[in-house]
């Protein structure tokens, strides 16, 4: 009988879900009470343990920020902060915090990163901050179409005013394009450079103070007006060349290594399914630092997955070459990350994060980001084509596991080994390992408290 059926008295709960008092609801003005409020209802609903209410909801500080940042806060989810490094990027050295749940990313980015950086580490490139705002208009003639290009001088002028401080800081409207798609609906495009910032405010305000001048304009009628995500004027590209005497791993020489990563590589192009994880990886690393920072964390996920599928097909955001002694790594995708705005500049932890980077400019934190990623794409190739990633997750994994079977402190990384040393993942495992950890400590605490020596 499934966990369900179990409990199929007309619920559909599942047993694993906890016990009976575990229904709750927001409705009737629950959004409106203070968070405090809210906390405690949820909690004094669920029942919920100490350990989870520490570590999701006890600190009125943070509950307080939760409930400026977004609608009907219950709490927090606190997201292991790590940080990779040092990585050397045009030169400069940086540690770069990452943000996130899954193990091996921080210890892949560092081990990749600082070996990349002992030869001579990541060159950038970049282009200026561009980010572009769409004007969808419907009912456009050709003539209205014209009028739309002809527009630009009045559009500076309508935005002089909401992009003032932008401008003062040297960015600001930098033109209009016009496209008209499929069905006739005509996107005009607003050009601006957002300098430090990501942009999505003053890009929204900017296609929204326009929009009734470009549907004047047009003679038409304005569907929308909104940024996109897809920033594909604001690309990073970032290189390293690592001799084959670097690229040696285990029992694998350099150079057979090089030709692997490269063929792995060719494996992610021609294979739509590998190039996703392949992506995935390397957004493990820039989401991490996109979280970190406090950026739009699904912005720079979508930008980076149409980048990678804008020939038609999805492809590696890496390449790869092998040449003269040593193996040549890039990578190219849009990052449109911001050092100042938004909730960059506004979150306690956002603000730690950036003190870490050293204070960046927008296009250092970008820069920093590529190279990051192509760090740990090169740290995943080199492990699935050496000795696979499972070892050192599984390494990883025995960590969680001593912690779940009760190992603090000082216990959990010789618990840790002893299963990993025995490989058996479970619970069970995890709890036994523990039980002999003490027994062994407590029996040497007896040796030194009778003055037995071991020698
Ligand atoms: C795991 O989070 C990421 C990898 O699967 C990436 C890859 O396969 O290239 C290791």
């Amino acid at each position: 009988m499934s966990h369900t059926e179990k409990y199929s008295n007309g619920s559909s709960r599942d047993a694993t879900q906890g016990n009976s008092r575990d229904s709750f609801s927001v409705r009737g003005g629950f959004r409106r009470l203070p968070i405090g409020e809210r906390r405690r209802r949820l909690s004094s609903a669920l029942g919920i343990p100490p350990e989870e209410e520490r570590v999701t909801g006890s600190d009125a500080e943070v509950l307080q920020l939760a409930d400026v940042m977004v609608e009907t806060a219950v709490g927090y989810v606190p997201v292991p902060l790590g940080i990779a490094g040092e990585i050397i990027v045009d030169g400069e050295p940086v540690n770069v915090p990452l943000a996130l749940e899954e193990p091996s990313v921080v210890a892949a980015a560092s081990y990749a990163g600082t070996t990349i950086s002992r030869h001579g580490g990541f060159t950038t490139e970049t282009s200026p901050a561009i980010m572009r705002a769409h004007v969808y208009l419907e009912d456009v003639t050709t003539e209205g179409e014209a009028e739309l290009r002809a527009a630009e001088e009045e559009v500076r002028r309508e935005l002089a005013e909401p992009l003032e401080r932008m401008n003062a800081r040297g960015g600001g409207f930098r033109g209009i394009e016009i496209e008209r798609l499929d069905d006739g609906t005509v996107a005009a495009a607003l050009l601006i450079d957002t300098c430090d910032a990501m942009g999505a405010n003053v890009l929204n305000t900017a296609a929204e103070r326009v929009k009734p001048l470009l549907a004047a304009k047009s003679g038409g009628r304005a569907v929308m007006a909104i940024l996109t995500n897809a920033a594909t004027d604001r690309v990073f590209t970032a290189r390293f060349r690592l001799p084959f005497s670097a690229c040696a791993r285990g029992s694998v020489d350099g150079a057979e290594m090089a030709r692997r990563v490269e063929k792995a590589n060719r494996i992610a192009s021609l294979h739509k399914e590998r190039a996703v994880t392949h992506n995935k990886g390397i957004m493990n690393g820039i989401t991490s630092l996109a979280l970190a920072t406090a950026n739009d964390t699904r912005a720079t996920e979508a930008a980076a997955h149409a980048y990678a599928a804008r020939n038609g097909g999805y492809r590696p955001l890496t390449t790869y070459r092998v040449e003269n002694g040593a193996l040549h790594g890039s990578i190219t995708l849009p990052l449109s990350l911001g050092s100042v705005g938004g909730a960059v500049g506004f979150h306690p932890a956002a603000r730690l994060a950036l003190r870490i980077l050293g204070h960046p400019s927008a296009r250092r934190l970008g820069a920093i980001a590529a190279a990051l990623g192509l760090a740990q794409n090169f740290a995943a190739l080199s492990a699935l084509v050496g000795e696979g990633i499972q070892k050192g997750h599984m390494r990883l994994h025995a960590i969680r596991l001593a912690y779940a079977a009760g190992a603090r402190g000082g216990e959990i990384s010789p618990v840790a080994k002893r299963i990993t040393d025995n490989e058996r993942y479970n619970k069970d495992a995890a709890a036994q390992a523990l039980e002999s950890y003490r027994n062994e400590q407590a029996t040497e605490r007896g040796f030194e408290g009778s003055g037995s020596s071991r020698h």
